[in-house]
């Protein structure tokens, strides 16, 4: 939603400039789907609010979540109020994440999910 279409709508004024949903989710070892905490997502969820700390970007909030239903390309990550998707597997994609979309507003597309990205699900 844009900023024009915000106002449009008449819905107070963002609490935060952006809001990151970090999933934490964990599962059993050899369950079909994994989990991101199997993929390490709990730490670089803690190392991603501290470097946003370290960076002093002001306005977000980077908040642990449950299951985001994307588990198999995880560890995932979603940011409002763009609701734009990430895989950050490593620090170094956190750090490209925070700076590049959080801090300046631009994108990083190649850790960028899409809807088609996601396998078949049996329904
Ligand atoms: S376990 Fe992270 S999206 Fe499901």
């Amino acid at each position: 939603m844009s900023d024009a279409q915000h106002d449009e709508a008449g819905d107070p004024p963002l609490f935060y400039d952006r809001h990151v949903f970090f999933c934490t989710n964990e599962r059993p070892e050899g369950h079909p789907r994994g989990s991101c905490a199997a993929k390490g997502s709990v730490k670089l969820r803690d190392y991603m609010k501290a470097r946003a700390k370290e960076l002093g970007i002001k306005g977000v909030r980077v908040n642990s979540a449950g299951c985001l239903d994307r588990c198999e390309l995880g560890p995932t990550l979603v940011i409002y109020p763009e609701g734009v998707w990430y895989r950050c597997e490593t620090r170094e994609d956190v750090d490209r994440v925070l700076e590049a979309h959080v801090r300046d507003g631009g994108r990083v597309p190649d850790l960028m999910l899409r809807p088609g990205d996601d396998p078949e699900k049996a329904k």
